[in-house]
């Protein structure tokens, strides 16, 4: 077997409830590996507030050592009470944490995907008929933007007041590179882009604007390509989601878009994403995978943290690091099975089905994969 053991995975189980839900993510790993033969090496690190218990920092230099030499990373989640006071350069979750992870590795691309499962439409805050069958992906940039540009600073000012500073800067080549990432993955679904910008105000949307323009003419004009402010987008995504199929946006739209829809979908913790970066030297870009939602502190421990989202996101890690689409597909139907079957854990709980606790959740999701298998081979 030419694969074994070459396929990396490094998993940073973090806070909260980040280390019960990759213990699920590994069972389904592991099940890839003794009915698949996937070849999964799977090997384990620290980031976020446990890093910061241990070494002083949030993300230590071993753990980018070892995410730059794995081929996908599976984030469970940063942060909680117990460093909510910590220095600012010190926050989890913040510059030199996981999104100095994001720098280092030259990450991106964040693949947001939103679909409703039909079983959970009644967990929706949108009337039915507005979110059935809703399937929308949102592609955020996350390596540059106000999140990054400088300068960035606070200052004391002589009269006794401060200011605080930051700067929206988006160059060309930094435009062009997800704005492909988005081209590409709207010709595998409805071959429909609608970049989100503020062009009507800042210099840096005219600059994405025109150039996302440039690139569609030149390399997709098989791609149908709208633009809107962002505004009016906000506005869109919560009276009519289904226009949309790939919303291209900016890191700080692309945060808040991609939350508000994560919103009409419901339920966070069923929720993957997908950070993709420059290549890794092996045919893949560089990619970290993590669940929309946080470290949940108030669950944590307490086997109640709901799987699917870090499940799902593990799915996204098979599609884009190690090209194993059918595997892929099989675990996001082993999803669709559990929850057509009326199993839910408590944050997507509903009258009349069987609550599950994480670990039965995640029996539930690798019985399915079996049922799965048995049927296809
Ligand atoms: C996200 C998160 C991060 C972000 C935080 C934790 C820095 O909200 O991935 O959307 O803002 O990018
Ligand atoms: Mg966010």
């Amino acid at each position: 077997m030419i694969m074994a053991d070459s396929r990396k995975l490094y998993f940073l189980p973090g806070d909260g409830i980040g280390p019960e839900i990759l213990a699920e993510v590994r069972r389904v790993a592991e099940w890839m590996n003794a009915k698949r033969s996937a070849g999964f090496a799977i090997t384990e690190g620290l980031l976020g507030g446990v890093a910061l218990d241990k070494f002083g920092v949030p993300l230590p230099d071993e753990t980018i050592a070892e995410a730059m030499r794995s081929d996908a990373i599976v984030f469970g989640a940063a942060g909680g009470p117990k460093w909510a006071n910590v220095a600012p350069h010190l926050v989890p979750e913040g510059h030199n944490g996981l999104l100095r992870l994001r720098r280092e590795m030259e990450l991106y691309a964040k693949i947001c995907p939103l679909s409703m499962h039909d079983a959970l439409v009644d967990g929706s805050s949108l009337k039915r008929d507005r979110v059935e069958g809703l399937d929308l992906v949102v592609v955020r940039e996350i390596y540059s933007g106000i999140y990054f540009g400088e300068p960035r600073m606070i200052e004391d000012l002589p009269d006794g007041t401060r200011r605080g500073t930051n700067t929206e800067v988006y160059t060309t080549p930094e435009v062009t590179r997800v704005a492909r990432v988005a081209f590409e993955l709207a010709r595998t679904r409805g071959r429909r882009v609608c970049s989100v910008d503020k062009a009507n105000v800042l210099e840096s949307s005219r600059v994405w604007r025109e150039e996302v323009q440039r690139v569609h003419d030149a390399e997709f004009p098989d791609v149908e390509l709208s633009h809107m402010y962002v505004d009016n987008a906000s506005t869109q995504l919560i009276r009519n989601p289904k226009m949309f199929d790939v919303i291209l946006t900016t890191n700080m739209f692309g945060d808040i878009l991609s939350d508000a829809s994560a919103g009409l979908v419901g339920s966070l913790g069923m929720l993957p994403t997908a950070e993709l970066g420059v290549p890794n030297g092996r045919g893949k870009p560089r990619a970290l995978y993590q669940a929309v939602h946080g470290s949940a502190p108030d669950i944590a421990g307490k086997n109640l943290a709901n799987p699917i989202g870090t499940i799902l996101s593990f799915a996204l890690a098979l599609h884009y690091s190690f090209g194993m689409d059918e595997e892929a597909r099989m675990l996001q139907q082993a999803v669709t099975r559990v929850l057509d079957d009326g199993l839910r854990t408590g944050d997507i709980m509903q009258p009349g089905m069987r609550q599950a606790s994480t670990t039965q959740m995640g029996s539930a999701i690798v019985a399915a994969l079996d049922g799965l298998a048995g049927r296809r081979t």
